[in-house]
């Protein structure tokens, strides 16, 4: 009790507070998500994003060229297609935008992490994560339908020389099937980071700018989870993947969700977790950064660090690059 015992003597101290400051952000821990669209020289920013733009495959190489010297965990692609069909054929072409990005990517530096987003939203001209049907009685992803597809494009993905594959639709039994894929197509070594817990969420908006994603109908609410369903849902769904084969986790989005973070990570302790800090987390500092109402730098190394503090070992986030300059 008071006097003995006094908080603030492991504050005193700048060298104090650093010896018992136990959450460590490093670059290492950041994955830097980047949109790549065909063409040449390209950089068309993306409204929302600032700071992010739309990459043709040889501008990619100049961010994957900083990503490296920068010290990050590595980079997530996202592909956007000329021409988007109702399958998202694109995806699983050997001469796509994912598939060429990859290349670039690697070709830029062998040594740096390239992940994969692989859904089909970004792909398809509907704007949904799979192939459309009626087979519940409402306009909705079919889901085994949608598996082949997902384990096509994961092959697709591989045989580019992605390094991780990270599927993000919600579809019940994907990563079981894109592990099937893999391995038959000699992939049996390519790790898989499932979006295992990931939300139908608003924060996502930003996003749908960037990778012309948006849904041409109805939402994601038939297959993404509910933000007010109980923790346990999200237990079950990362028990689910781990089952299929999973060999990493994320939740997704982060901030709004660092409760689901924190029992993922008590839950399943050997199992790396990571977070998606996604778009919406990002603009909405950005914007209030932007007409003076925030530090920019020290909310987002908060935000991250708290990120971080819940559980996550891995951070998908748009300011990688920045808060790799931030911590040096
Ligand atoms: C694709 C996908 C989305 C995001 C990552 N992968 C969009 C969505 O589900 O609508 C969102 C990322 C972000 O908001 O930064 N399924």
């Amino acid at each position: 009790m008071f006097p003995t015992s006094r908080l603030r003597r492991l504050r005193y101290h700048p060298a104090v507070r650093a010896l018992v400051r136990e959450t460590r952000l490093t670059p290492a821990n950041l994955i830097l998500p980047l949109f790549v669209r065909p063409g040449e020289r390209v950089r068309q920013p993306i409204q929302s994003m600032p700071g992010h733009g739309q990459l043709s495959p040889d501008t990619l190489a100049e961010e994957i060229d900083q990503a490296r010297a920068l010290g990050l965990g590595g980079v997530i692609l996202f592909g956007i297609p000329e021409a988007k069909d109702a399958t998202g054929s694109d995806a699983t072409s050997e001469s796509g935008i994912i598939a060429q990005a990859i290349r670039a990517a690697k070709q830029a530096a062998p040594d740096l992490l390239v992940m994969t987003d692989l859904c089909c939203c970004e792909y398809t001209d509907h704007g949904h994560c799979g192939i459309i049907g009626r087979s519940t009685g409402r306009l909705d992803v079919e889901n085994d339908p949608t598996l082949e597809l997902l384990a096509r494009q994961a092959v697709t993905h591989a045989r580019a020389g992605a390094d991780v594959v990270a599927p993000s639709g919600m579809i019940d039994g994907m990563v079981g099937a894109i592990r099937a894929g893999l391995d038959a197509a000699g992939f049996s070594h390519l790790p898989i980071l499932s979006y295992a817990a990931k939300y139908a969420s608003a924060f996502y908006g930003p996003f749908r700018e960037a990778a012309e994603s948006a849904p041409q109908f109805g939402d994601r609410r038939g297959y993404q989870m509910d933000p007010a369903a109980a923790a346990g849902q999200a237990i079950r769904e990362i028990e689910a993947d781990l089952e299929e084969g999973a060999d990493l986790i994320m939740v997704k989005p982060a901030l709004a969700y660092l409760d689901i973070l924190r029992q993922a990570s008590q839950r399943f302790p050997g199992v790396p977790l990571a977070a998606y800090n996604v778009s919406g987390e990002y603009s909405m500092v950005k914007a209030a950064a932007e007409r003076g109402w925030l530090d920019e730098k020290a909310v987002a190394l908060e935000c991250l660090t708290a990120i971080r503090r819940a559980g996550a070992s891995i951070i998908l986030s748009y300011w990688a690059k920045e808060a790799a300059r931030w911590l040096e």
